[in-house]
């Protein structure tokens, strides 16, 4: 299930340009998950294409894991207006077409607080999580879900960046990818 190109699930339709729907390898065996689209997102209709997502590709291009190989979605499809956070009412009424991209994967990996509050319901300190495994339920079947950094955080602190980097290590070998 997808959501209609004039979705009205929620609030976020009265701002956003574009629905920004996943992108890369639709049956990858593993799939990133990131907070919600920003501008450039908004407007280009695809997701990680701003500065967090030329970072994550920067990392991703440095330890040798293509992009395309591996599934990215955001926990909402929409734009919140001045990119703050998701509230739990929008990340609700997107979790279908979340659990529909997530149903049956071998590993969900969670970039950031939102992605980690969405999917396992952590609302601690990231450091306290960062590339450990966890198990949540997507309609009923356990997934493996690896919380990480976001992209954005990674900009400005270095111990984020090789947190993620960790992890985008960790998938391209645990995944043969
Ligand atoms: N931040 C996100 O969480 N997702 C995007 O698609 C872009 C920036």
């Amino acid at each position: 299930m997808r959501p209609e190109p004039d979705c009205r699930l929620c609030g976020l339709c009265e701002s956003r340009t574009n629905l920004v729907l996943p992108s890369g390898d639709l049956d990858s065996k593993v799939v990133f998950v990131g907070e919600a689209p920003g501008e450039t997102e908004d407007l280009s209709g695809r997701p990680f294409v701003g500065r967090s997502g030329k970072l994550l590709d920067k990392i991703m291009q440095e330890e040798g894991l293509d992009r395309s190989k591996v599934m990215i979605t955001n926990t909402v499809k929409c734009r919140p207006p001045g990119n703050r956070d998701p509230t739990s009412e929008e990340m609700a009424a997107c979790r279908p077409f979340l659990d529909d991209e997530l149903y049956g994967r071998e590993a969900v990996i969670g970039l950031g607080r939102s992605s980690c509050r969405d999917l396992l319901g952590y609302d601690g300190k990231m450091a306290d999580i960062v590339n450990t495994d966890q198990s949540i339920s997507i309609k009923g079947r356990d997934v493996l879900f690896i919380p990480t950094y976001h992209p954005a955080a990674c900009i400005y602190s270095k111990a984020a960046r090789e947190g993620l980097r960790q992890t985008i290590r960790m998938v391209k070998e645990r995944f043969g990818l």
